[in-house]
C-alpha cells in the first residue's frame, strides 16, 4: 500500500470557490507514451489527489481494456468502473490499466475508483461476491474481487452503487467501506444514485469517514442535484456527473451553447463539460471515440467568462422540471 499522496491545500482552497481558476498541473509521460499535457487535479476531503474529469468504463465488453489503455494513453487520469459485470467488464479495466503500466505510467498517477453494487443491481447469474453472506461481508468480498480485477493492492476510490432501502443496511454496508478504508485498503469512500438531501445528510452526519465522493446523473428531472451540490460545495464533497451529454440534448442543442462553440472553436459537448467543470463538477465521459476522448480532454485549454457560465446556468433554470 504505497504512502498517501500529499495533500494539496492551494487546491482546496481553489476547489471551495465557486467558479475557481484553472490549477494547471503539467506531466510528462515516460517511455513510449508520447503525450505531454496539461491536466487538472483537485484535491478531495480525504486528501485524495483526483483529476477532474474521469472515464468512465461501462458497456464497453471486450473492448474494455482497449478503450482504457487508449484513455490513459491520450492523458486520462481517472477511470471510474464497478464490480458489476451485468455492465462493467471490470477484468478488463485492470488489463488496460496494467498495459500503461506496463509502459511506465506508475500507479499512484491513476485515480482508480470502483463500486459495491448491492444484489438488486447484479445480475442473478454473475453476482461477485456471495449474496448468502451478510451485507458486511459481500461489501468485503466485492472489494477483494475489484483489487484482484484491477491488479492492484488498493483502490483509490469505493463508490456505494446505490442506497439501500432500510437505514440499518446501509449503516452496515458504510461500516464495512470504513473498515476498509481503516485497513489503508481503500483511500476514500462516496456514494452515487443518491438524489434525496435528507438521506445524503444524515449518511454524512452519521459516518465516522464521510463521503468524499456522491456520483449522480446530472438531469432536468432532479432538478440538477442543486440543493445535493450545494451541501456538497459547502462540505467539500466532489460532486461527479454522468448522464451529461445524453441527458441534456436540448442544452447542446440551444442557440448560446452553438454560439459558444464557434467563439472557443470547439463543440457544444465540450462547452456544457467545460461549463460543468468550470461550476464544481467532476465530470464522467465513458466515449469509445479517440477524438472525443481528446476533446473532453481539451475543456481544459480554454475558460468561459462567468457571464457565459451565468448565461448557460440560466438555460439549466429553463429546462428543470420540479421532481
Ligand atoms: N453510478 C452509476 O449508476 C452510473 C450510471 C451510468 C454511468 N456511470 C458512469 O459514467 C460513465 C459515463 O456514462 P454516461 O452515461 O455519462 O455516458 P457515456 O458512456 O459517456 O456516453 C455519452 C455519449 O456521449 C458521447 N460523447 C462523449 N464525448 C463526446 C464529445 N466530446 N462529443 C460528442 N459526443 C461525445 C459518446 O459517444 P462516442 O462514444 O461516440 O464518443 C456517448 O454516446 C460510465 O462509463 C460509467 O463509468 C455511472
Amino acid at each position: 500500500m504505497p504512502g498517501r499522496l500529499p495533500c494539496d491545500s492551494q487546491d482546496q482552497e481553489r476547489w471551495s470557490q465557486p467558479h475557481f481558476c484553472c490549477i494547471l498541473s503539467r506531466y510528462r509521460l515516460p517511455l513510449k507514451l508520447e503525450v505531454s499535457r496539461m491536466d487538472l487535479f483537485v484535491t478531495s476531503l480525504s486528501g485524495v489527489r483526483m483529476p477532474r474529469i474521469l472515464y468512465g468504463t461501462a458497456w464497453k465488453k471486450e473492448r474494455t481494456a482497449a478503450l482504457v489503455e487508449q484513455a490513459l494513453t491520450l492523458g486520462f487520469r481517472g477511470i471510474d468502473t464497478a464490480c458489476q459485470p451485468k455492465h462493467y467488464h471490470e477484468p478488463g479495466v485492470g488489463e488496460g490499466v496494467q498495459a500503461v503500466q506496463d509502459k511506465g505510467l506508475s500507479r499512484q498517477e491513476i485515480y482508480l475508483q470502483s463500486k459495491f453494487t448491492p444484489f438488486g443491481g447484479q445480475d442473478p447469474m454473475r453476482i461477485p461476491y456471495d449474496p448468502k453472506a451478510s451485507l458486511a461481508q459481500q461489501v468485503v468480498q466485492s472489494c477483494q474481487t475489484s483489487l484482484k480485477n484491477l491488479q492492484t493492492d488498493y483502490l483509490d476510490g469505493l463508490i456505494l452503487h446505490s442506497p439501500l432501502a432500510h437505514a440499518e443496511e446501509m449503516q452496515e454496508v458504510w461500516q464495512a467501506m470504513e473498515g476498509l478504508h481503516a485497513k489503508g485498503v481503500v483511500r476514500q469512500l462516496g456514494i452515487s444514485n443518491c438524489y434525496s438531501l435528507p438521506l445524503f445528510t444524515q449518511l454524512f452526519h452519521a459516518a465516522k469517514v464521510k463521503p468524499a465522493v456522491l456520483q449522480n446523473r446530472f438531469y432536468a428531472e432532479t432538478r440538477y442535484d442543486r440543493e445535493l451540490r450545494q451541501f456538497c460545495h459547502q462540505q467539500h464533497i466532489i460532486y461527479q456527473s454522468f448522464w451529461t451529454l445524453t441527458a441534456n440534448p436540448r442544452i447542446l442543442r440551444h442557440p448560446l451553447v452553438q454560439l459558444l462553440a464557434r467563439k472557443y472553436q470547439c463543440s457544444t459537448p465540450q462547452i456544457f463539460f467545460r461549463y460543468i467543470s468550470q461550476i464544481g463538477i467532476m465530470p464522467l465521459t465513458g466515449t469509445t471515440s479517440a477524438t472525443h476522448m481528446q476533446e473532453d480532454l481539451a475543456i481544459f485549454e480554454y475558460e468561459l467568462t462567468p457571464d457565459e457560465c451565468l448565461e448557460v446556468e440560466a438555460q439549466l433554470l429553463t429546462h428543470e422540471t420540479i421532481p
